[in-house]
């Protein structure tokens, strides 16, 4: 029954590969066009094999049951440390600190909210500012809080701010700043804290906890924009560019300063670098974390999939892998400089208002452009 199907479809094709003199159209491929399916060493590969593997739908849940029986399924609870880890890495021992840090806690993904602000999109915000910042960047985020991420109407527009934190703890050497961020946060009410080590590579951390609270407390905003605290972002641009999108425009909306065909860096000196037993492979285009401009429905999407994506230690990669998973590609936009201006520029009232982002800017410097950039009579012909 199958064979006779198959040749039914073979005859059918044959015909359709026929122009209408009969001549043959058919190219055969040069190559094999199926592709076997590789396994890696390397443990991340491995890690977001299981996953894909565990949520393939068209593989039946005994069949799972089996495997789950089967594999050595590492901590039952996956927020302590991974046991497996450094018998399946190679290298793990001479491996620098933060990997070890990184892979040993990389199955878990559930930290306790510190510091919630429930009611920080009360307003239901055109536009949520979401900065990555650390505890102890008092500075940075009043500088922010009085330039470009104050709250309220913008361009007939509500925005609202949060600031994104984990904890900096005795272990790495910070002195006891609860107290006063304890002040900060009743004062301004913009911060979110985590109970996990904000370090490099727990950013990726941030950015899945960062969707998870968007998911449950600001799920109606209809923008985002996600960025560092040394960035100084031209907020009126970027909602008068915002408001000339179209419905269909705004959907799958992710801009950036865009980056394709990068890979992980191999030199053991760089601060990207990422060693061939925890990745290998190329990065998908992402866009870089400095900043990047999408919509609070794809906030939404970017949540639900990461549960379907290995975390992975450099969070704007981990952004990009996220998107592909959604079969989305980031877009790239000139307004987006998280690679700086040149320097002549640096003091230029009329370049800083064409651009939507720019790397790095100290919190005195925000404080001396913003007022250039958003006065109304500046004359830039
Ligand atoms: C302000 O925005 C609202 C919609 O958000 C619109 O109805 C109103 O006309 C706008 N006002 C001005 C002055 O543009
Ligand atoms: C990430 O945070 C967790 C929880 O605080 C910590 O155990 C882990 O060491 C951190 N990872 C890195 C790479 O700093
Ligand atoms: C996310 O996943 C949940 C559960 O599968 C689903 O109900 C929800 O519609 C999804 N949200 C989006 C924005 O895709």
């Amino acid at each position: 029954m199958l064979s006779l199907f198959i040749c039914l479809l073979i005859s059918f094709s044959w015909n359709l590969g026929r122009d209408n003199r009969g001549r043959q159209r058919i190219r055969l491929p040069s190559k094999r066009f199926w592709q076997k399916q590789r396994f890696s060493d390397s443990f991340w590969n491995k890690e977001q094999q299981r996953l894909d593997f565990n949520n393939n739908p068209l593989i039946s849940s005994s069949l799972k049951a089996l495997s789950h029986w089967l594999e050595d399924l590492g901590p039952s609870n996956l927020c302590q440390p991974d046991h497996r880890v450094p018998s399946q890495v190679a290298d793990y021992n001479s491996l620098p600190q933060q990997f070890r840090d990184f892979l040993l806690h990389m199955r878990c993904r559930t930290y306790p909210l510190l510091v919630n602000q429930p009611r920080a999109c009360a307003g239901k915000p055109f536009l949520l500012l979401a900065v990555k910042s650390l505890l102890p960047h008092f500075e940075r985020r009043q500088a922010i809080r009085e330039t470009w991420g104050r709250a309220g109407v913008v361009c007939n527009r509500t925005v609202a701010t949060v600031f994104l934190l984990g904890t900096a703890e005795s272990s790495d050497h910070f002195p006891d700043l609860r107290g006063v961020l304890g002040h900060e946060a009743k004062t301004h009410k913009d911060l979110l804290q985590w109970d996990y080590r904000d370090t490099f590579f727990n950013l990726t951390l941030k950015e899945v906890l960062f969707h998870k609270w968007f998911t449950k407390y600001c799920p109606q905003a209809r923008y985002v924009l996600k960025g560092d605290d040394d960035v100084f972002v031209n907020t009126r641009r970027v909602i008068e560019y915002l408001k000339g999108l179209s419905e269909v425009e705004t959907q799958d909306l992710f801009i950036g300063d865009v980056i394709s065909d990068a890979g992980p860096h191999r030199d053991r000196k760089l601060k990207y670098f990422i060693p061939e037993s925890v990745f290998v492979g190329q990065y998908p285009p992402y866009a870089g974390g400095g900043g990047f401009l999408y919509s609070g429905q794809l906030a939404l999407r970017l949540y639900n999939v990461s549960e379907l994506v290995a975390l992975y230690p450099i969070d704007d990669v981990y952004t990009g892998m996220c998107l592909r998973k959604l079969g989305l590609v980031p877009e790239k936009h000139s307004g987006f400089r998280t690679f700086g201006i040149e320097e002549k520029y640096r003091w230029n009232p009329c370049v800083h208002r064409n651009l939507m982002l720019v790397h790095s800017r100290t919190p005195q410097e925000m404080m001396k452009i913003w007022p250039y950039v958003t006065k109304p009579q500046l004359d830039c012909q």
